[in-house]
């Protein structure tokens, strides 16, 4: 696996591989890698001659300052879980690179963008949005590899890429869970064992409950601090804190539990 940190040696990698006619599947993260992580590089591998995974912990996307402190950084062991998968390329642009202009310019959405986790993290998406725009427009991949447990994001970026003419394909995956039932998450690593515990609770409460007020009362009972739990588009969306961290999830209603 190629590490490659700066974006002019980024371009010469890329024209090079470009000339040799190969597909490329881009997974981007924020790092803290866990198995959906390493889930989206080997269906990019299957489905690619070459995966670049991005790591970048996206200051512009973090409305709350201690939530970007805390955010785990683990570039090591990132690395060896990329190389274990059979990761390419590994791009770790830094900020000012990544961001010339100091954000003076980004993409925005002005609907969907504002509901569930825009509502509670104001400008999110919109740091989610302008990073991944340039994040595609730096790796013009065939394929990218987005996991559904951000649904919401996904959404976002598939009308992104669409409302101004992206060719990069965006592929959606399905939510890896642990064998409890837990979505995986970089975060799920900053909960204590007591919280680790009763963290699954949320997502069976998602899947179990028939109405949202009841599945509201029932986290609420455990402990869980609901931050929202609402149904659009055919699926249940929820987020809640365990102590400082927080999680979001969402499924199919009445349908599939991925
Ligand atoms: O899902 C993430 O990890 C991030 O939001 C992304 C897509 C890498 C943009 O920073």
């Amino acid at each position: 696996m190629k590490v490659v940190t700066s974006l002019s040696a980024w371009r010469s990698a890329r024209d090079l591989e470009l000339s040799s006619k190969k597909t490329i599947g881009f997974v981007p993260t924020m790092g803290a890698l866990h198995a959906g992580h390493l889930a989206l590089v080997k269906k990019s591998k299957a489905e690619n001659d070459l995966t670049v995974v991005s790591i970048f912990v996206n200051p512009t996307q973090f409305n709350d300052p201690n939530d970007l402190k805390n955010y785990p950084r683990t570039m090591a062991e990132d690395e060896e879980k990329l190389r274990s998968v059979g990761a390419d390329y590994l791009l770790s642009p830094e900020y000012q690179e990544l961001y010339p202009d100091s954000y003076r310019y980004f993409v925005d959405e002005s609907e969907f963008s504002q509901i569930l986790c825009g509502s509670s993290r104001p400008g999110h998406f919109r740091g989610v949005l302008s990073v991944v725009m340039k994040l595609l427009n730096l790796v013009r991949a065939d394929r990218a590899y987005f996991g559904e447990k951000d649904f919401q994001q996904l959404k976002l970026i598939e009308g992104m890429v669409e409302a101004f003419f992206m060719k990069t394909k965006i592929v959606p995956c399905a939510t890896v869970r642990e064998q409890d039932g837990l979505a995986m998450s970089s975060r799920n690593r900053r909960l204590s064992a007591q919280e680790r515990e009763l963290a699954p609770a949320f997502y069976r409460i998602l899947t179990t409950m028939k109405s949202l007020d009841e599945a509201k009362a029932e986290l609420g009972r455990l402990g869980f601090e609901v931050d929202y739990l609402e149904e659009h588009v055919g699926r249940r969306f929820g987020a809640v804190k365990l102590g400082a961290v927080r999680l979001i999830d969402n499924v199919a209603i009445g349908g599939s539990t991925s």
